[in-house]
């Protein structure tokens, strides 16, 4: 079974590396994937897990999730400035989600709901645990990308390291509260709850790099096609 999944992921990495050179041989490529992100980056400064209202979460963790939405908020905006930047055109965020993240969501959401009578702190742990679990791709997800990107002369490199700095800021900040809002009898429904969670983030993985690919191969194949034609043309 587990080496199954690292088999998978292994093939996984294959794809999404290839992916995304070329996707950066061209802005419009470039634009493509951090539009990927700055989707991604909208989700998380909305996400409900921020609403620091709803949920009674303690003080040191309510002013903690202040300075992570204005994080994301952070990175959303360097995104659009450098897609803009690529495309010459202001970036619009869509403002909805796509229906794959809605169903990812749904599917989190109905997890933290069903786990969440297990601890102390009640819905604030399953949600804080599936914002780990996120965070954590998100890292995954940059990593990749900063090493791609290794040795490039482009604006977009500094720009992923500083967003991957956060993010593993993020991570260490939900592990760090896991730790404090846990009992140490609660601990194995926390694990059980972070199997469920990857799970679905696992699923999301395979779109996820089915997406890059695709997207890939249809930029490849548009800029191909505009090679061979245009010398004809002229
Ligand atoms: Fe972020
Ligand atoms: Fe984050």
């Amino acid at each position: 079974m587990v080496l199954g999944m690292e088999l998978r992921d292994a093939v996984l990495e294959r794809v999404k590396r290839p992916a995304l050179r070329v996707l950066h041989a061209s802005p419009a490529g470039e634009a493509a994937i951090l539009r990927v992100y700055l989707e991604g980056e909208e989700h998380a400064e909305r996400a409900v897990l921020l609403d620091t209202e709803r949920l009674a979460a303690p003080d040191w963790l309510a002013r903690w999730l202040v300075k992570h939405r204005a994080d994301e908020a952070r990175h959303a905006e360097m995104l659009k400035a450098r897609i803009a930047e690529l495309t010459g055109k202001p970036a619009m965020a869509t403002g909805k989600m796509d229906p794959v993240s809605r169903w990812k969501m749904r599917r989190l959401e109905a997890i933290a709901r069903r786990a969440a009578p297990r601890f102390r702190h009640g819905l604030l742990v399953p949600l804080l645990a599936t914002a780990w679990r996120m965070e954590r791709m998100g890292v995954r997800v940059f990593a990749r990308h900063v090493e791609v990107l290794e040795g490039k002369e482009t604006p977009t490199l500094p720009m992923l390291r500083k967003i991957l700095r956060d993010e593993k800021k993020h991570v260490a900040a939900c592990e760090w509260a896991l730790a404090r809002l846990v009992s140490s009898q609660e601990w194995n429904d926390l694990q059980r709850l972070v199997l469920q969670i990857d799970r679905v983030e696992r699923a999301f993985g395979v779109l996820g790099a089915v997406i890059l690919f695709t997207m890939g191969a249809l930029l490849w194949l548009g800029s191909s096609t505009s090679r061979s034609l245009t010398p004809a043309a002229t």
